[in-house]
């Protein structure tokens, strides 16, 4: 396993810490896919899964910024969006070389990127959602 979810991770608003949680079940996944013989068509499935859910992830945050209208709206999405084009470039890698050196990178950049944006970034805005009823 190569992330546990600890209450220092917590945002503070229970339906994203369920998401986040579940960014690390899928990363844990990702991860196990460098311990074992590799199949294919699974390991595309589990990256499809980290790509929808991610951005479902990603529009649930950026949905409240705007209902809310989060300050830090702009910067925050601009780093959600360079996640989003982190992650398609790794797919199209993906698709070309799918090697246990592959998964082990992948696996290195999504915990690296996902704690440190969890927080550094999403951290932020548990005191400006809590004040709007948020939690
Ligand atoms: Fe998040
Ligand atoms: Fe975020």
């Amino acid at each position: 396993m190569l992330l546990k979810w600890e209450p220092i991770y917590s945002v503070n608003v229970k339906e994203i810490d369920e998401q986040h949680k579940k960014m690390f079940d899928i990363i844990n996944r990702i991860y196990s896919l460098t311990e074992k013989s590799i199949k294919e068509d699974e390991s595309l499935k589990v990256i499809e899964e980290l790509i929808d859910y991610g951005n479902y992830h990603l529009d649930t945050e950026e949905k409240y910024f705007k209902k809310f209208d989060y300050p830090d709206t702009d910067s925050h999405i601009a780093q959600h969006d360079n996640y989003k084009k982190r992650v398609l470039e790794m797919k199209n890698k993906l698709e070309k070389s799918s090697d246990k050196e592959f998964y082990i990178e992948l696996s290195n950049f999504l915990r690296d990127w996902w704690l440190g944006h969890i927080q550094n970034v999403d951290h932020k805005y548990s005191d400006f959602f809590n004040q709007k009823g948020l939690y």
